[in-house]
Protein backbone atom coordinates (compact mmCIF):
# COMPACT_ATOMS: atom_id res chain seq x y z
CA UNK A 1 0.00 0.00 0.00
CA UNK A 2 1.43 3.22 -0.82
CA UNK A 3 0.66 6.41 1.72
CA UNK A 4 0.56 9.59 0.22
CA UNK A 5 0.57 12.68 2.74
CA UNK A 6 -3.51 14.73 2.45
CA UNK A 7 -1.87 18.29 2.89
CA UNK A 8 -0.38 21.77 1.31
CA UNK A 9 1.47 22.46 4.45
CA UNK A 10 5.39 22.15 3.02
CA UNK A 11 6.79 21.52 6.34
CA UNK A 12 4.48 18.89 7.13
CA UNK A 13 5.34 17.26 4.29
CA UNK A 14 8.86 17.06 4.71
CA UNK A 15 8.57 15.91 7.97
CA UNK A 16 6.61 13.07 6.36
CA UNK A 17 9.09 12.60 4.08
CA UNK A 18 11.88 12.26 6.44
CA UNK A 19 10.39 9.28 7.96
CA UNK A 20 11.11 7.29 4.61
CA UNK A 21 7.56 6.05 3.58
CA UNK A 22 6.14 9.04 1.99
CA UNK A 23 5.36 7.75 -1.60
CA UNK A 24 3.46 10.71 -2.81
CA UNK A 25 0.93 14.15 -1.83
CA UNK A 26 -2.97 14.70 -2.17
CA UNK A 27 -3.92 18.81 -1.79
CA UNK A 28 -7.27 20.51 -2.14
CA UNK A 29 -8.37 24.19 -2.89
CA UNK A 30 -9.17 23.68 0.84
CA UNK A 31 -6.12 22.40 2.03
CA UNK A 32 -4.20 25.59 0.05
CA UNK A 33 -6.24 28.45 1.24
CA UNK A 34 -5.61 26.60 4.94
CA UNK A 35 -1.86 27.55 4.33
CA UNK A 36 -2.57 31.27 3.42
CA UNK A 37 -0.18 31.30 0.79
CA UNK A 38 -0.09 31.41 -2.51
CA UNK A 39 -0.68 28.67 -4.78
CA UNK A 40 1.81 29.03 -7.50
CA UNK A 41 4.31 28.86 -4.64
CA UNK A 42 2.95 25.80 -2.32
CA UNK A 43 2.55 24.07 -5.76
CA UNK A 44 6.13 24.43 -6.66
CA UNK A 45 7.23 24.01 -3.26
CA UNK A 46 5.93 20.35 -3.25
CA UNK A 47 6.69 19.00 -6.28
CA UNK A 48 10.23 20.00 -6.42
CA UNK A 49 10.32 18.52 -2.90
CA UNK A 50 8.26 15.34 -3.47
CA UNK A 51 9.17 12.82 -6.11
CA UNK A 52 6.28 10.74 -6.05
CA UNK A 53 2.99 11.89 -7.56
CA UNK A 54 1.42 15.13 -6.42
CA UNK A 55 -2.17 15.61 -6.64
CA UNK A 56 -3.05 19.44 -7.76
CA UNK A 57 -6.89 20.17 -7.99
CA UNK A 58 -8.54 21.95 -11.00
CA UNK A 59 -11.47 25.05 -10.10
CA UNK A 60 -13.24 24.91 -13.59
CA UNK A 61 -16.12 23.12 -13.76
CA UNK A 62 -16.49 23.02 -17.34
CA UNK A 63 -14.36 20.24 -18.96
CA UNK A 64 -12.14 22.44 -21.42
CA UNK A 65 -11.62 24.89 -18.70
CA UNK A 66 -10.26 21.63 -16.67
CA UNK A 67 -8.48 20.49 -19.89
CA UNK A 68 -6.31 23.72 -19.96
CA UNK A 69 -6.02 23.91 -15.95
CA UNK A 70 -5.07 20.38 -15.78
CA UNK A 71 -2.31 20.78 -18.70
CA UNK A 72 -1.10 24.25 -17.42
CA UNK A 73 -0.52 22.48 -13.43
CA UNK A 74 1.89 19.85 -15.50
CA UNK A 75 4.66 23.17 -15.14
CA UNK A 76 4.96 22.66 -11.47
CA UNK A 77 6.33 19.01 -12.42
CA UNK A 78 6.35 16.11 -14.14
CA UNK A 79 4.91 14.38 -11.14
CA UNK A 80 1.66 16.34 -11.04
CA UNK A 81 -1.54 14.46 -11.68
CA UNK A 82 -4.79 16.73 -12.02
CA UNK A 83 -7.50 16.24 -9.93
CA UNK A 84 -10.33 16.46 -11.54
CA UNK A 85 -13.89 16.18 -9.25
CA UNK A 86 -16.24 13.35 -10.41
CA UNK A 87 -19.45 15.48 -12.84
CA UNK A 88 -20.36 14.99 -16.61
CA UNK A 89 -17.99 17.68 -17.40
CA UNK A 90 -15.01 15.82 -15.21
CA UNK A 91 -15.45 12.79 -16.94
CA UNK A 92 -15.03 14.36 -20.40
CA UNK A 93 -11.61 16.68 -18.90
CA UNK A 94 -10.70 12.95 -17.46
CA UNK A 95 -10.93 10.90 -21.08
CA UNK A 96 -9.23 13.59 -22.89
CA UNK A 97 -6.31 14.36 -20.12
CA UNK A 98 -6.06 10.43 -19.60
CA UNK A 99 -5.82 10.13 -24.04
CA UNK A 100 -2.89 12.70 -23.82
CA UNK A 101 -1.28 10.71 -21.13
CA UNK A 102 -1.64 13.27 -18.28
CA UNK A 103 -2.49 11.44 -15.24
CA UNK A 104 -5.95 12.10 -13.33
CA UNK A 105 -7.14 11.78 -9.83
CA UNK A 106 -10.91 11.69 -9.76
CA UNK A 107 -11.35 13.18 -6.37
CA UNK A 108 -15.23 13.35 -4.51
CA UNK A 109 -16.09 10.08 -5.13
CA UNK A 110 -19.08 9.30 -2.84
CA UNK A 111 -20.63 5.79 -4.53
CA UNK A 112 -18.96 2.94 -6.80
CA UNK A 113 -20.31 3.70 -10.12
CA UNK A 114 -18.81 7.33 -9.86
CA UNK A 115 -15.22 5.16 -9.60
CA UNK A 116 -16.26 2.78 -12.18
CA UNK A 117 -17.31 5.77 -14.50
CA UNK A 118 -13.60 7.75 -13.85
CA UNK A 119 -11.81 4.37 -14.31
CA UNK A 120 -13.82 3.74 -17.57
CA UNK A 121 -12.41 6.94 -18.67
CA UNK A 122 -8.81 6.47 -17.90
CA UNK A 123 -8.31 8.46 -14.57
CA UNK A 124 -5.10 7.30 -12.94
CA UNK A 125 -6.75 6.87 -9.24
CA UNK A 126 -10.27 7.21 -7.60
CA UNK A 127 -10.52 9.02 -4.45
CA UNK A 128 -13.52 7.62 -2.19
CA UNK A 129 -13.65 9.80 0.37
CA UNK A 130 -13.89 7.58 3.73
CA UNK A 131 -14.64 9.91 6.56
CA UNK A 132 -16.87 12.53 5.15
CA UNK A 133 -19.17 9.79 4.36
CA UNK A 134 -18.90 8.46 7.95
CA UNK A 135 -19.58 11.74 9.16
CA UNK A 136 -23.13 11.45 7.58
CA UNK A 137 -24.07 8.29 9.01
CA UNK A 138 -22.91 6.51 6.27
CA UNK A 139 -20.18 3.47 5.51
CA UNK A 140 -17.16 5.18 4.11
CA UNK A 141 -15.15 1.54 4.24
CA UNK A 142 -18.25 0.03 2.37
CA UNK A 143 -17.85 2.61 -0.72
CA UNK A 144 -13.57 1.34 -0.92
CA UNK A 145 -14.43 -2.21 -0.90
CA UNK A 146 -17.33 -2.23 -3.65
CA UNK A 147 -14.38 0.23 -5.62
CA UNK A 148 -12.01 -2.19 -4.91
CA UNK A 149 -14.65 -5.24 -5.69
CA UNK A 150 -15.64 -4.19 -9.09
CA UNK A 151 -11.73 -2.78 -10.54
CA UNK A 152 -10.57 -6.15 -9.32
CA UNK A 153 -13.46 -7.73 -11.75
CA UNK A 154 -12.70 -5.75 -14.83
CA UNK A 155 -8.80 -5.60 -14.33
CA UNK A 156 -8.91 -2.00 -14.04
CA UNK A 157 -5.13 -0.64 -13.64
CA UNK A 158 -6.65 2.65 -12.03
CA UNK A 159 -5.52 2.61 -8.32
CA UNK A 160 -8.09 2.93 -5.04
CA UNK A 161 -6.50 5.83 -3.04
CA UNK A 162 -9.17 6.03 0.26
CA UNK A 163 -9.69 9.94 1.06
CA UNK A 164 -10.61 11.62 3.86
CA UNK A 165 -8.98 9.57 6.50
CA UNK A 166 -9.48 10.50 9.94
CA UNK A 167 -7.90 8.29 11.75
CA UNK A 168 -5.74 4.81 11.53
CA UNK A 169 -8.69 2.33 11.51
CA UNK A 170 -9.54 3.57 8.05
CA UNK A 171 -5.78 2.77 6.90
CA UNK A 172 -5.99 -0.69 8.81
CA UNK A 173 -9.43 -1.48 6.64
CA UNK A 174 -8.89 0.13 3.52
CA UNK A 175 -5.09 -2.04 4.13
CA UNK A 176 -7.34 -4.93 4.37
CA UNK A 177 -9.31 -4.37 1.50
CA UNK A 178 -6.83 -3.59 -0.79
CA UNK A 179 -6.85 -0.40 -1.68
CA UNK A 180 -3.47 0.51 -3.45
CA UNK A 181 -2.61 3.85 -1.67
CA UNK A 182 -3.72 5.82 1.48
CA UNK A 183 -3.56 9.63 1.57
CA UNK A 184 -3.74 11.03 5.15
CA UNK A 185 -2.77 14.57 7.46
CA UNK A 186 0.85 14.00 9.24
CA UNK A 187 -1.34 13.66 12.15
CA UNK A 188 -2.67 9.99 11.37
CA UNK A 189 0.50 9.29 10.03
CA UNK A 190 2.34 9.70 12.86
CA UNK A 191 -0.55 7.99 14.90
CA UNK A 192 0.44 4.72 12.71
CA UNK A 193 3.77 3.76 14.34
CA UNK A 194 1.99 4.46 18.24
CA UNK A 195 1.02 2.04 21.13
CA UNK A 196 1.06 3.43 24.53
CA UNK A 197 2.01 -0.76 25.02
CA UNK A 198 5.39 -0.25 23.14
CA UNK A 199 6.18 3.19 25.43
CA UNK A 200 5.41 1.16 28.58
CA UNK A 201 7.18 -2.21 27.01
CA UNK A 202 10.56 0.09 26.39
CA UNK A 203 10.48 2.20 29.47
CA UNK A 204 10.31 -0.84 31.75
CA UNK A 205 13.14 -2.41 29.05
CA UNK A 206 15.17 0.32 29.97
CA UNK A 207 14.44 0.99 33.62
CA UNK A 208 15.64 -3.56 33.73
CA UNK A 209 18.72 -2.38 31.22
CA UNK A 210 20.00 0.40 33.75
CA UNK A 211 19.26 -1.90 37.25
CA UNK A 212 21.98 -4.30 36.08
CA UNK A 213 25.29 -3.84 37.98
CA UNK A 214 28.40 -3.78 36.11
C1 LIG B 1 -8.50 13.84 -0.98
O1 LIG B 1 -7.64 13.87 -1.82
C2 LIG B 1 -8.94 14.99 -0.18
O2 LIG B 1 -7.97 16.00 -0.28
C3 LIG B 1 -9.10 14.70 1.27
O3 LIG B 1 -8.72 13.40 1.61
C4 LIG B 1 -10.34 15.21 1.88
O4 LIG B 1 -10.33 14.91 3.26
P1 LIG B 1 -11.31 15.62 4.32
O5 LIG B 1 -12.65 15.01 4.19
O6 LIG B 1 -10.68 15.31 5.65
O7 LIG B 1 -11.31 17.10 3.99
Amino acid sequence: MKFFIDSGNVEDIREAGELGLLDGVTTNPSLIAKTGRKFEDVAQEICDLVPGPVSLEVVGLNWKEMVAEGKALRKYGDNVVVKIPITADGLKAIKALSSEGIPVNTTLIFQPLQALLAAKAGAAYVSPFIGRHDDIGQDGMLLVSEIVQIFDAYNFETEVLAASIRHPIHVLEAAKMGAHVATMPLKVIKQLVEHPLTDIGLKKFLEDWHSIKA
